[in-house]
């Protein structure tokens, strides 16, 4: 199974002197069509998010406020992202595993995903992601 690897997307932004402005506009920024937004805020000090891949669904993250951290597994190894920005994010292509954690005071966590909600669609546990870069849609 092909696994794109994760990598931070710059968001096109208008700079005046009464701030800024970031446009996500489909496929300009980010490579897969918008099913669903939701939004992680309010997480307590030292909780973790995330903990699961996703056989089909594509992702783009973006700290809107504050800041967290995102570990990637994915079939090359680990790779370590901090997000503090609202004028870049992550893209997390399906099949790499994600961990979310260090979020500061009042961080929010935008998530643009390709998808519709579908519990199916998760990898919860390393064996399961190990046979499906192996193997495939199990
Ligand atoms: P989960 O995807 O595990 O959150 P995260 O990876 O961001 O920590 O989802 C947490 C709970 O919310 C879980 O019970 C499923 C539910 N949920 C929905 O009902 N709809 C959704 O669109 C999402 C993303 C989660």
């Amino acid at each position: 199974m092909e696994v794109n690897p994760a990598r931070l997307i710059n968001i096109p932004t208008i700079t005046d002197v009464r701030g800024n402005l970031s446009v996500i506009d489909g496929l300009d920024c980010i490579p897969f069509t918008i099913k669903r937004v939701y939004f992680i805020h309010n997480v307590p000090g030292g909780e973790e998010r995330g903990g699961h891949a996703h056989k089909t669904m594509d992702q783009f993250l973006v700290a809107t406020s504050g800041s967290f951290d995102v570990r990637i597994n994915q079939p090359n190894g680990l790779s370590y992202f901090t997000l503090n920005r609202a004028d870049q994010g992550l893209l997390i292509p399906s099949g790499c595993w994600r961990d979310l954690y260090n979020f500061s005071s009042g961080a929010v966590c935008t998530s643009l995903v390709s998808t519709h909600y579908d519990p199916g669609d998760y990898i919860r546990s390393v064996d399961e992601l190990n046979a499906f870069w192996i193997g495939g849609n199990n």
